[in-house]
């Protein structure tokens, strides 16, 4: 599927500029078996990059201004390199305004170019589309001019860009889409930046993401809400226990005697921090065990937390979960990314995918006249350059 969007991509470029393009670019989207909203809150995550993509091709263009179009979207941004970078109306130039702006903050030098991308990645289903989007071009301005950026670097610089759009949101997403490899998950621990590969082998389960399709439209507001209400839990955990730092030296038991203290909202958004720390360290070592069984009840209750205590949750994302909790066949599933809408990821016993998702079709257009997607998900590599050969 992805040679469709490579061919695609190369032979626009080659088409609208004249010329092959001199390098060409493939940045993933990501999935998470677990860990939500806890990398802005120095916990573990364990996401993977996936085999959707975003295809970029570059070529230099001996000018100070580059020409970027987005092939599917049949639109493109013109930008003069020699001036500061500002805000646009439109919503895609502005991740790639924004990584401009990184590089330029930090005193890269680079000149015009041409580049022409396209996806496969569903936009606003929760697979981080604007992550890889930000990553991808980074890494290709990054590789033509030989900036020497390194992976982690590329990462924050992606965050950053992120940022400066309005999500404050955490690394995963980024770090994901560079440093994914292919059938390995990464604990990252967000605190550090330290990370490790574990196998992903779910044994007799499929990985399955059903899409709720509908679109997070509160996202960003919330998202930076949740973000603020952990920033005031914690200041008041820091205060009541000096030992304390980061939510990762804190307690259920911290949390319960600051219960009078905080407001509803906060004391719930902290109870759930705490409790996701934990479960991605059970749930990294269930995968490595082979549990299986256990690591989908600890995306369950992921879930029921996402949805009662933090609640980033919808009716139809809850109703996708407590479908499949029904089903012996599924052991796990739990809303997935930052929530208000997109995907579920979800533990299916092999051989019996197509039953569940029939079922799931069905009911899911009976209670909201809504068409689910389905998307069978394989690991990939992280963003790297598409090397004809090795394909
Ligand atoms: C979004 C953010 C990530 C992360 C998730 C929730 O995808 O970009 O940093 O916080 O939400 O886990």
């Amino acid at each position: 599927m992805n040679d469709v969007v490579i061919q695609k991509t190369s032979a626009f470029f080659q088409e609208k500029f004249g010329s092959t393009p001199e390098k060409v670019v493939l940045s993933p989207g990501r999935i998470n078996i677990i860990g939500e909203h806890i990398d802005y809150n120095d916990g573990y995550v364990l996401p993977a990059a996936i085999d959707k993509i975003i295809c970029f091709a570059f070529a230099k263009n001996n000018s100070n201004e580059s020409k970027i179009i987005a092939l599917d979207l049949n639109e493109e941004l013109v930008v003069d390199l020699s001036a500061d970078v500002s805000y646009s109306k439109i919503e895609w130039t502005n991740y790639l305004l924004g990584v401009i702006k990184q590089l330029q903050d930090n005193g890269f030098n680079f000149e015009g170019f041409n580049c022409v991308f396209s996806s496969n990645i569903p936009v606003g289903s929760g697979l981080s589309s604007s992550a890889a989007l930000e990553c991808g071009f980074l890494y290709g301005i990054n590789s033509l001019f030989d900036l020497q950026i390194k992976p982690i670097d590329m990462a924050l610089m992606g965050q950053k860009a992120e940022h400066w759009v309005g999500i404050n949101c955490g690394i995963m997403d980024q770090f994901s889409s560079v440093m994914g490899l292919e059938n390995k998950v990464i604990k990252i621990d967000c605190k550090t930046l330290e990370y490790e590969y574990h196998t992903a082998d779910f044994n007799d389960y499929a990985l399955i993401l059903f899409d709720s399709n509908v679109k997070h439209s509160l996202m960003t507001s919330a998202y930076n809400q949740r973000r603020e209400q952990c920033e005031e839990g914690l200041s008041l955990l820091k205060n009541k226990f000096p030992e304390i730092n980061s939510f990762r030296d804190c307690r259920l038991k911290h949390v319960h005697e600051l219960k009078d203290v905080m407001s509803a909202d906060v004391f719930k958004r902290c109870s759930f921090v705490v409790k996701e720390i934990e479960r991605v360290t059970l749930a990294c070592t269930a995968l490595d065990n082979g549990a299986i069984e256990t690591l989908g009840q600890l995306m369950f209750e992921t879930h029921e937390g996402l949805s009662q205590e933090y609640e980033v949750s919808c009716n139809e994302l809850d109703f996708l979960v407590d479908f499949v909790k029904n089903e012996k066949a599924v052991v796990g599933s739990r809303l997935m990314g930052g929530g208000f809408g997109g995907c579920t990821i979800n533990l299916i016993k092999k051989g019996e995918e197509d039953a569940i998702k029939t079922k799931l079709v069905e009911g899911y257009k009976a209670t909201f006249g809504i068409d689910l997607k389905i998307y069978d998900v394989k690991i990939g590599n992280g963003t790297s350059l598409y090397e004809p050969l090795k394909h």
